[in-house]
């Protein structure tokens, strides 16, 4: 299945908020995170929702987001050519500074199915008036648009706040309704980063309320909840019951990534670093001191690449699971 559009994904959205299911939403930055996940997604037959933040567009361009993206996006779309599962882009987290630099021309050159707009960091009025500046940008497009009322504390690329405001019922519904947005990411006391779900204040009674405040305003949108890692399988499930539908996760796959390919640096370390005292030129592999050489069988990035990938692979599967979004692909 090729890489979808937005009109693909709002029909995923709407199954699975008609079944009680969500979408891990996956942020990715380079291949080893991509393919782990991808691995993960096909084997479950679970559509697959990736994102790219700004930072990590920027990451991947070498400074320079917009070819980062591209470059990411294009990896994207070759490998989901060959998979029976929907394959969907998000723009995660970007700042109404970056509307015209970056989402207008991802938006023009077909790089994702999905953006979403932050200027939540701005008071109300600014914030409904920049979302609907995107909304009107993206229509033509077919592209979905998630804006965010409320505020998530922690940091995640660009974005940092030191405070948490929940968002409010009655601002939700008047938010959707002048902004128009596909999507509205709500703060219910999750937060950036590393936090454990044990030590935040969660209210899924509010994801609830503000789910139901759009209901009866015929303003029905599935619910983004940022800042997902560290929270429980019991957290997520009681909030994708809650109407949450897009389930955010970046700092899993960092941290799981870190771990992985710590532990096969620190198993594999005589075959990479010489002995105490003793010295290696990368470009003559003269030794100094003691005669040694290192094990290709063991540097060559690929090995702890596919070490990497399989961790993620691993917990991508059983986020999956968590969600509930295993074997509902629209596509499989
Ligand atoms: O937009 C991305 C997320 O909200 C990621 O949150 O880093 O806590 O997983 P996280
Ligand atoms: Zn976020």
């Amino acid at each position: 299945m090729a890489f979808l559009s937005g009109c693909d994904l709002a029909q995923v959205y709407r199954r699975a908020k008609a079944d009680g299911y969500a979408l891990i939403a996956n942020n990715f930055a380079e291949p080893n995170v991509l393919l782990g996940i991808l691995a993960a997604y096909e084997g479950a037959k679970s559509d697959l929702l990736l994102q790219v933040s700004m930072g990590a567009a920027k990451f991947a361009g070498g400074g320079k987001p917009l070819p980062g993206l591209r470059a990411l996006v294009r990896y994207v779309q070759a490998l989901a050519a060959e998979v029976r599962i929907g394959v969907f882009v998000n723009l995660d987290h970007v700042t109404p500074d970056h509307v015209g630099d970056f989402i207008r021309p991802a938006l023009a050159e077909g790089l994702c199915a999905s953006v979403m707009i932050d200027a939540s960091a701005l008071p109300f009025e600014e914030n409904v008036a920049a979302t609907k500046r995107v909304v009107e940008l993206a229509r033509p497009y077919g592209a979905l648009v998630e804006g965010e009322l409320g505020k998530i504390k922690g940091v995640e690329d660009e974005i940092a706040s030191d405070e948490a405001f929940y968002t409010d019922p009655d601002e939700a519904a008047e938010y959707v309704e002048r902004t128009g947005v596909d999507l509205l990411a709500i703060s219910v006391g999750t937060q950036h980063g590393v936090s454990t779900g044990r030590d935040l204040t969660l209210r899924t009674d509010l994801a609830r309320a503000i789910d139901a405040r759009l209901r009866e305003e015929g303003m029905e949108r599935p619910l983004v909840l940022h800042g997902a890692s560290g929270l429980s399988a019991e957290q997520v499930r009681a909030l994708v019951a809650a109407g949450v539908c897009k389930v955010n996760k970046d700092t899993t796959y960092q941290y799981v990534y870190a771990r992985a390919a710590a532990d096969f640096f620190r198993a594999n370390r005589a075959a990479i670093l010489p002995p105490e005292g003793t010295t290696f030129d990368p470009i003559t592999f003269e030794p100094s001191g003691r005669d040694w050489k290192p094990d290709k069988k063991l540097f060559d990035p690929r090995e702890v690449g596919k070490v990497v990938q399989a961790a993620i692979r691993a917990v991508a599967a059983e986020m999956i699971d968590q969600v509930g979004s295993g074997g509902k692909s629209l596509y499989a």
